[in-house]
């Protein structure tokens, strides 16, 4: 287990994950990551949701040995499930059947789900909360706050009011294990923009309950503890919740077949660098795709340039902006480069993407290539560049 101390009557039992390949089936990890659990103990015994299926035997070893150890003959009163995803509730089952007097704390959207999951009756140990109502732990108290579709409708967070800490769900979380040594912006922006970016105004309706609340620590179900100048996480998640550019900056994602169209991103890019403007290129064919997005919500400029495949758009541009819509990419200004060797159609149908994303606007012109770079089209790559250009 990683050390983590949060308080006296606070303990963190969650469990680092260093083999996982993909989180979600989709998301490169290469430092992994951590599924959150915390055991609250004062004159009643909450657990803070579960974890993962993939590390089960962990996580209940260091449940036992908080228990064991530190409170022998106690066991604990309360599960609370703030998040029915299976990274965090595939343990309900097994928990509540090892300490049968366990009772399960959440809302009536989870308690409606929980049968979807689990085979176990629940009705017995079923804690029914609505919106505001708090629970006694002793000198600890419980206050709950529904927070639906952050990430899925029953999330809920839970606020302990003696010490001023929001158990904030997926909220404020980020890949990584805790033995990460890493910043936490990148890869929580990355696990925001890429898991809930969809849902920016929950996330927003969230944040003016948290702005009510006297928050001093957040302990999110992915990452780090948040203890320190909590003003620096709660203004991202504003900014990437409203959809604002975050900073200033040029992504050019390119989808190439034979390196032409990359030659020409890159060399926009050279133009661009030129002109003073920080530009970040991805190979949407090799590049994490993840990255790739989050880039295009971070800075307030995107320019898309793919190849023309069979009529259609080259397979990892199309995947791109399927992944930018799914996410309610808008706010930004676009540039548009497409090659076609006989009948250029990536344009256009780039085009379809963009008129789909709310307030973006289209820098002009359109660069066009039929095959590779001439001196018609570097002129309208030029042409592009001072129109993105600062
Ligand atoms: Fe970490 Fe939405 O689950």
């Amino acid at each position: 287990m990683s050390k983590v101390n949060i308080s006296e009557a606070v303990h963190y039992i969650g469990c680092d994950d260093h083999d996982i390949d993909l989180f979600e089936s989709q998301y490169l990890v290469p430092d992994g990551v951590s599924y959150n659990s915390y055991l609250i103990v004062d004159e009643k015994i909450a657990i803070m949701d579960t974890v993962d299926a993939r590390v089960t035997e962990q996580w209940l070893a260091n449940l036992e040995q908080e228990m064991e150890h530190r409170f022998p003959g106690r066991q604990p009163d309360y599960l609370v499930v703030s998040h029915l995803e299976p990274d965090h509730a595939a343990n309900i089952q097994r928990v509540c059947e090892k300490y049968p007097e366990l009772k399960v704390v959440s809302n009536a959207k989870t308690f409606a789900m929980l049968p979807q999951f689990f085979t176990l009756d629940f009705s017995a140990r079923k804690v029914e909360v609505r919106e505001g109502d708090t629970l006694s732990l002793g000198s600890h108290t419980l206050h709950f706050y529904l927070a639906p579709m952050v990430h899925w409708p029953e999330v809920m967070v839970t606020y302990e009011s003696a010490e001023k800490i929001l158990f904030s769900a997926d909220g404020f979380g980020k890949f990584g294990t805790l033995d990460t040594q890493e910043d936490w912006d990148d890869e929580a922006r990355r696990y925001y923009i890429n898991i809930v970016g969809k849902y920016g105004a929950p996330v927003q309706a969230l944040l003016k309950k948290a702005a009510a609340l006297d928050i001093r620590t957040i302990c999110p179900l992915h990452g780090p503890v948040l203890k320190e100048n909590l003003a620096h996480y709660l203004e991202k998640y504003d900014i990437w919740s409203s959809y604002r550019p975050e900073d200033e900056g040029v992504t050019i994602a390119y989808a190439s077949i034979h390196g032409n169209t990359a030659a020409a991103a890159k060399e926009l890019a050279a133009l661009l660098k030129e002109k003073g403007q920080e530009v970040f290129l991805f190979d949407l064919a090799r590049d994490d795709m993840a990255k790739a997005i989050e880039d295009a919500f971070r800075y307030d400029r995107l320019v898309l340039a793919a190849a023309t495949y069979d009529g259609g758009l080259f397979p990892c541009m199309a995947d791109f902006l399927y992944h930018l819509k799914l996410k309610n990419f808008q706010k930004r200004t676009i540039g548009i480069l497409e090659n076609g060797s006989w009948a250029p159609m990536a344009g256009k149908l780039m085009k379809e993407y963009v008129e789909g994303f709310k307030d973006c606007v289209t820098a002009e012109p359109t660069v066009t290539i039929k095959s590779t770079l001439n001196a018609a089209s570097r002129e309208q790559l030029e042409q592009l560049a001072l129109a993105l250009a600062k």
